[in-house]
Parts: C-alpha cells; structure tokens; sequence
C-alpha cells in the first residue's frame, strides 16, 4: 500500500516488483526500472522518512494502524507473564495491546529505526506508567537481540519495508525460544477506492522512471508469496488469515491529513504543490462513493496476517 520512492534491492530485482494498482490505462508504471541500492542505504531511506513522518503518524484518531495491529495481537494471543518483541513498533499500535495483554508478570521489547518514532513511544510508554515496556533504537533487518529470547515476535506493516525480507525473518525466528510465535501483518493489494485514488496521484507523478511511492517487491502480491517468506525463513505451521475492515473517514479534508501522516506522504510529495488542490477535488469524488447512510466515509482494506511457530527445538 502506502510507500514513498523505494528501490529494488538486490535481491528482489525489478523484474519481481508489484505495482497494487496498476491498470492497462497506466501500465508504464509497472515496469518502471529500479536503480539496485544497498540493504543498508534502503533501511536507512526508510529510518529517515519516518523519522519525518513520526510526529504525525497514527495521531490524527482515525482508526487503522491500532486496528490492524489489534488484529495482530489477537492473533498472537499473548497470556500474562510472557515475553514479546514488536519489531517496526512505531508509535506503538501492537506495543500497547501486547502490554495489557503480557501484564507486568511478562515483558514488552519495542523497537524502530526511526529515533522520532521511539521517542515518541517512550513518552507514551511513560506517560502510562508501563514498567513491562522497554522502547529501543534498532534496526529491526538485523535486530541485534539475544535468541531464544522470546515467546512471541509481533510486526505490523514492516516487513515489506525491509531490504532481504526472508533474512530477516530467518533472524526474528531465531529470537523464539521453541514453539514460539511470530505474526506479521501485510496489505494485500489495493482495490476499489483505494486503487482508484492511488491512480489519481500518477496522474501528477512526472518521473515515470521511478518507482511508483505504492509499488512494492512481488511477493507480497499474494498470500502464498508471503506465506513462503515465512516457511523458508524456516517457521513452521505457516498460516494465513484475511481481515477486511472499514476505515472511517468523516470527510476528504479528514482523509487528506490521515494521508500526510503515512507513508502516503511519499504519494504527496511527488505530486507538484500546485496540483494538490486539483489531486484533493478529485480523491473526494472516489471518497464521496464509499459514504454510508450516516454520511462517513468507509473505506475498505484488506490485512493480511500471516503466522507461524519455531520449531518445538
Ligand atoms: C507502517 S509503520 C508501522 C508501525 C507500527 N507497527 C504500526 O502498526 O503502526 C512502519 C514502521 O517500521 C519502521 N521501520 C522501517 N524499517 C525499519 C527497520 N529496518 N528497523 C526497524 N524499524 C523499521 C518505521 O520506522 C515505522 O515506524
């Protein structure tokens, strides 16, 4: 779903790129050529756009980020006294439900890249008097964590950031102690307004060379793509759930402020300022489709879950 400009690593060439929305009308974006960056130039392009997006981010009430990672944490089905590592915790949608959820007998590890972000967090973690909670700086690609450590490893719309997504997974495994429990959730490709308001802002983009701020590696495209990831990261009892929920929007103004606070920013900022006002007018006829009978805007998304367990050692 939502990406700024992003590069193809290495390991996921060009050719295994998905464009969500893509349409015959605007099919150049599909093949648009990637320029190969380093692992470690990708994290830290991502370190620093949400390090910019951190003060905004998941603070403007609509409710998505904290539903999705509830959705997450559910499914983990955290029990008091565990130990459990948020890997990508942002301002900390799946931090907070796994606190509640492990108590103050269990503890939660939360860790980003971007300091903004857990500056943040820890301020919150504080504010609410959380002692199980501890907020890290790290890169989550290569988590520098002892293994065997933990009871469940939760992330939610991360993984897709991360350069050698199977590597990584390899590794967030290995923090398990046997049988543990990973969980991640993923978008599934974009449809309905979503997609239709994605192919509004290209209709802006003017550098068809680069990659469209919503495209990401292939494999993400389906279930079973990122069910492989986890398998051959080597979890074992690799399953999938699908949740569809409704976003709430009260009006476009409303979804226009939720968007520069994600990573469709990146979808913004390439869009020249003067055709915002033109890009805003449009979005809103899309969003004035999805009105219920209470006149809110209700946008469907579709979450992927995908989890798995170490193996029982
Ligand atoms: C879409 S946000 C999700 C945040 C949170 N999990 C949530 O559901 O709201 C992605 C988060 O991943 C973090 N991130 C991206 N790459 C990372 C990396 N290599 N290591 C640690 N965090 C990373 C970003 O800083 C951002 O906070």
């Amino acid at each position: 779903m939502t990406f700024a400009p992003t590069r193809a690593s290495p390991a996921l060439p060009a050719s295994m790129t998905h464009s969500w929305g893509v349409s015959g009308r605007r099919g150049r974006r599909h093949t648009a050529v990637m320029t190969a960056a380093t692992p470690q130039e990708q994290v830290a392009q991502w370190a620093g756009m949400f390090d910019r997006l951190s003060s905004s981010y998941d603070q403007t009430g609509v409710p998505f980020f904290s539903v999705i990672a509830d959705g997450l944490v559910a499914r983990l089905a955290p029990v008091p006294g565990e130990r459990a590592l948020d890997l990508g915790a942002g301002r900390g949608a799946a931090t907070f439900p796994l606190a509640d959820a492990v108590g103050t007998a269990g503890h939660v590890d939360a860790m980003d890249i971007a300091p903004g972000m857990v500056e943040a967090t820890r301020t919150a973690v504080r504010e609410r008097g959380l002692s199980q909670v501890d907020v890290m700086i790290g890169d989550a690609s290569e988590p520098a964590l002892a293994n065997g450590a933990y009871d469940l490893v939760a992330s939610s719309l991360v993984v897709f950031f991360l350069p050698e997504p199977e590597r990584s997974l390899a590794l967030w495994a290995a923090l398990l102690r046997p049988g543990g429990r990973l969980g991640i959730s993923t978008f599934r490709p974009w449809r309905g307004v979503w997609r239709s308001i994605e192919e509004v802002f290209w209709d802006y983009h003017d550098d068809p060379g680069r990659p469209a701020a919503t495209e990401m590696p292939e494999v993400y495209a389906t279930d079973e793509g990122v069910a492989g990831l986890l398998s051959r990261a080597g979890l074992h009892d690799v399953r999938t759930e699908i949740a569809t929920y409704v976003v709430p929007f009260a009006d476009t103004e409303e979804w226009r402020r939720w968007s520069l606070g994600t990573a469709m920013s990146g979808l913004w900022m390439r869009a020249p300022e003067e055709s915002h006002p033109e890009i805003l007018a449009r979005v809103g006829e899309f969003l004035d489709q999805s009105r219920g009978p209470d006149g809110r805007v209700g946008l469907e998304v579709d979450i992927r879950y995908t989890l798995g367990r170490a193996s029982a050692g």
